[in-house]
């Protein structure tokens, strides 16, 4: 159970650092605060240094709080630390209150509603009101196994079918509003009592579980060409569309004997792939996939396959996904591509080709880099200066989005390397292209997207590097000066910097919620919490990410914006700041700014390296940088 962050903060706040840490090492005074020789590497003069809230060693960069301090000096897993800090602290470690216990007692009771519906659903379909139903299932080649395995059912014609039936369960209309499968019905006026409309009438049903197999939505679908073709169930406190996955219980079980995850579109997709023996397909819930629903697929399987139609749209999806997943794919952890035939959905192939041909395609996958490589060519068509030179700098903006250090240097050597064989002249155009196989003939993409200007780039930068701010302003003790130097352009990031600035002016406790009370003060509040929202942001915004995480993710996104000129004044500035003041905490902060500028623009470099072929590799130094990209783990 993940713990508030306010019991954390006073965790914190009780642990004095020169305490924790003069176990283990032995501190001296510096202005301030205190230093000593760092206790994770060998050293014999100091490098380590310990503020009011957090330490950080200039020698190896080791860096974190007093939770991150124990998990380090004593190999502790986080609960445990804070289990020990808390006992030291006199603090109780909080168990789940009696309205959380409350809580998840009524979303147990909503998923044992949902899984009544759902066995009510499957006897109507075996009623002869469900014969329609059942005869079109049939009809696409699901078997009775399958109908059974998958739960499917007859939603009954309405008219408060479902709650009569599960009446006598004693389930309330309330409860079956509240699981989304009815309604109260508005303004009906009249001053009737059966407020209540069904959500699904006349529709095969396909129940929807998470991934441990618990009952929380369902799909309906209409018998025939009616419209909507599918209904699914509102969002619930069970049921979020974008962070669930249809028969995502069904593919773990899959994955885990050995079956290959691939996400498809639609439900009916699933069902045919699973008949067929794919047991690892699963589909989204009727929307684009998400940075959550990615993160669960990566759950079962380092690679798993995403496969879309071979129309524009199915292009549109794949390109969409491609840069969804770019920010979170590592060395450890990636994408494949499948595109089908055009005019084909995963059910119609394998009802024509059988699972030969579904088999064949998984044979056969794109990598991420030759989907983007698809992008590239069809953002800037043809080999003239113009398009060349976009091709390019589309390669350095799609290896900027990704965040790990290792993937996106082989990312940007391999896409330089297809574009210099492109070359006007150059024999090796194609050669590289590899990972098309007969049966997926390369299709040129011609899918208008809008221009993605590096004015965009910016923006989302932006607003990345003031979502960590909202989400950890304890760094602002650090960042201050580099923060209110940037240029964030006119947008609500700036806005949003100048209130955040003047927030900290104030003098309050760098805690995010009443960092985020004040901007709702000051009219931000939406727009702090849209920053916030937005799910591609970088692992350091979240809530739960180790201060070295948010740090390393904030200056990151810094020297992004600021861009290698501006970097190395800020450094020669905090140079003389440093040698010059006469003022302990001042050169302190200094010292710190100067570290981190150091890192952020040896690891600019090597992140545009290649810009200028003419220039030997190395030289920007290849140590391990203190300050890493944001998903870089201590
Ligand atoms: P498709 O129209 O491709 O669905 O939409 P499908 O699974 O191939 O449907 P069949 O084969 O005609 O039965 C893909 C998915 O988009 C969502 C559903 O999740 C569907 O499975 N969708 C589609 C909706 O939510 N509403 C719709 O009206 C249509
Ligand atoms: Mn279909």
């Amino acid at each position: 159970m993940a713990l508030p962050p306010a019991f954390l903060d006073e965790l914190r706040l009780r642990t004095p650092l020169p305490g924790l840490i003069g176990r283990k090492t032995r501190l001296t005074r510096s202005g301030r605060n205190w230093k000593a020789c760092c206790p994770f590497h060998g050293e014999k003069t100091p490098s380590f240094y310990v503020y009011d809230d957090h330490f950080h060693c200039f020698g190896c960069g080791a860096h974190g709080d007093a939770i991150t301090f124990v998990m380090r000096a004593e190999g502790a897993s986080f609960p445990e630390a804070v289990e020990r800090l808390a006992a030291e602290a006199g603090l109780e470690v909080p168990k789940p209150t009696p309205e959380a216990a409350a809580r998840e007692k009524r979303a147990r009771d909503l998923h044992g509603v949902l899984e009544a519906a759902c066995a009510a659903f499957q006897r109507r379909l075996r009623l002869p009101e469900g014969a329609d139903g059942l005869a079109y299932l049939k009809r696409r080649g699901l078997s009775d196994a399958t109908i059974a395995g998958f739960g499917l059912g007859w939603s009954g014609g309405g008219r408060g079918a479902i709650a009569a039936d599960l009446k006598a369960e004693g389930i309330t209309q309330e409860q079956l509003a509240e699981a989304g499968l009815i309604r109260a019905r508005e303004g009906d006026g009249e001053g009737r009592s059966e407020g209540f409309t069904d959500l699904f009438f006349n529709r095969v049903m396909f129940p929807i579980r998470d991934r441990r197999g618990r009952m929380i939505s369902f799909g309906g679908r209409v018998l025939g060409d009616g419209v909507p073709k599918y209904v699914n169930g509102p969002e619930t406190v069970l049921f979020k569309k974008r962070s669930s996955l249809y028969a995502l219980d069904l593919a773990k079980e899959g994955a885990f004997r050995g079956g290959t995850v691939v996400a498809v579109e639609g439900y009916m997709d699933v069902i045919a792939l699973h008949q067929a023996g794919f047991t690892g397909a699963v589909a989204p819930l009727g929307t684009a996939l998400t940075a959550e629903q990615l993160e669960e697929l990566w759950r079962l399987t380092p690679e798993p396959v995403l496969c879309f139609d071979g129309d524009a749209a199915g292009a549109r999806a794949a390109a969409r996904a491609a840069e969804t997943a770019l920010p979170l794919v590592t060395v450890e952890r990636t994408l494949r591509f499948v595109t089908l035939p055009n005019g084909e959905d995963p059910d119609t192939l394998l009802l024509k080709g059988g699972s030969r041909a579904f088999e064949a395609l998984l044979k056969a996958p794109r990598k991420i880099e030759d989907v983007l490589w698809g992008l590239i060519q069809e953002a800037a068509p043809g080999a003239g200066v113009t398009a060349r030179g976009k091709q390019k700098s589309e390669i350095f903006r799609f290896s900027r989005l990704i965040t790990d250090r290792s993937l996106a240097d082989a990312l940007r050597e391999e896409l330089l390397s297809r574009w210099n064989s492109g070359r006007p002249g150059s024999r090796g155009s194609g050669a590289r292209n590899s990972g098309h196989s007969a049966l997926q003939p390369r299709r040129p993409m011609n899918v208008p997207r809008p221009a993605i200007t590096s004015e965009r780039t910016r923006m989302a930068q932006g607003a990345a590097l003031m979502a960590i701010t909202l989400r950890h302003p304890w760094l602002l003790t650090e960042v201050e000066e580099s923060l209110a130097g940037l240029d964030l352009g006119a947008g609500l990031a700036a806005q949003c910097r100048s209130a955040v600035l003047a927030w900290l002016a104030q003098g309050h406790a760098l805690d995010s919620a009443g960092l985020m009370d004040h901007l709702a003060k000051v009219g931000l509040g939406e727009a702090a919490a849209a920053l916030l929202r937005d799910p591609s942001l970088p692992f350091a915004a979240r809530p739960d990410a180790q201060p070295k995480e948010a740090l390393d993710g904030w200056w990151h996104f810094f020297a992004l914006l600021r861009g290698e000129a501006e970097l190395l004044d800020d450094q020669a500035a905090a140079r003389r700041a440093w040698t010059e003041s006469n003022d302990a905490g001042e050169q302190e902060r200094a010292q710190r700014r100067l570290v981190r500028l150091q890192a952020a623009i040896a690891a600019l470099r090597r992140g545009e390296w290649g810009e200028d072929e003419d220039e030997p590799p190395g030289g920007a130094g290849n140590g391990d940088r203190p300050g890493g990209h944001p998903r870089s783990t201590p």
